[in-house]
């Protein structure tokens, strides 16, 4: 193996994947954002005009569409079948379907069993709502992070404005509130603190300051 496998999971918008690709690159390990796995098959499944309720159809397109990321100086970019849809997979459209689909069983078999297959050699920091309870459940690092809810919604409201969205601060506290609890009372895999995880407030915590406790655990299973 070369290097550990760790876990980060939490809530929507809690900083997961800006702290995650910091760590990768401190310790020079692969990133692996999983949402962005089950967010392109949400836009998949709207583009091809596919009800969002109709299981067998959406567990053929997991079956049937490779998904692929790209290292990028922002991170990665993310493909499907090769298109780049990295952008397109951020849309409150698909924001606010993905639960939906994240809550088919047999797309989350597969999806995991793909996340497993990228985890398998270690060196790899992946983030997303079930990694360390259920995607990788011995990974030597667990991280859960979490932030009030006013906090992720202003972090979300300042990273649409930049992207020229606006939607109302109010507006966006209640869709991640939704999300949250779609995502955390679903029958498979349902988003919850691991056991043996480390929980990080991150309410009230710079950036820097996230990645540094992180490290810290990392570095005590080196
Ligand atoms: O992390 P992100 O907000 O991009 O994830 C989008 C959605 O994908 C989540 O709201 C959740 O429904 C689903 N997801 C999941 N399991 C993961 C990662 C994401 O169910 N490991």
């Amino acid at each position: 193996k070369n290097g550990l496998q760790v876990a980060i999971d939490g809530p929507a918008s809690a900083g997961k994947s800006t702290v995650a690709k910091l760590v990768a690159k401190q310790f020079n390990y692969i990133y692996c954002d999983t949402g962005a796995m089950y967010r392109a098959v949400t836009l998949k499944t709207i583009r091809s005009g596919i009800s969002l309720d109709n299981e067998k159809e959406i567990s053929a397109i997991v079956r049937n569409s490779k998904i692929t990321f790209a290292p990028d100086e922002n991170g990665q970019k993310v493909f499907i079948d090769g298109d780049e849809i990295t952008q397109d997979i951020r849309s409150e459209n698909v924001t606010n379907s993905v639960s939906a689909v994240a809550a088919i069983a047999d797309v989350r078999k597969q999806l995991s069993a793909q996340q497993q297959e990228i985890a398998k050699d270690g060196g790899i920091v992946m983030d997303g709502r079930d990694i360390g309870t259920a995607v990788l459940p011995r990974a030597e690092v667990k991280i859960f992070l979490i932030a009030s809810v006013e906090e992720r919604a202003k972090r979300r409201y300042k990273e649409n404005i930049q992207k020229g969205i606006n939607t109302p601060l109010e507006e966006l506290q209640l869709e991640i509130e939704a999300r949250d609890y779609k995502d955390s009372h679903r029958k498979i895999s349902p988003l919850t603190k691991a056991d043996d995880a480390t929980e990080i407030d991150t309410t009230a915590l710079s950036i820097e300051k996230v990645v540094s406790e992180i490290a810290k655990v990392i570095n005590l299973k080196l």
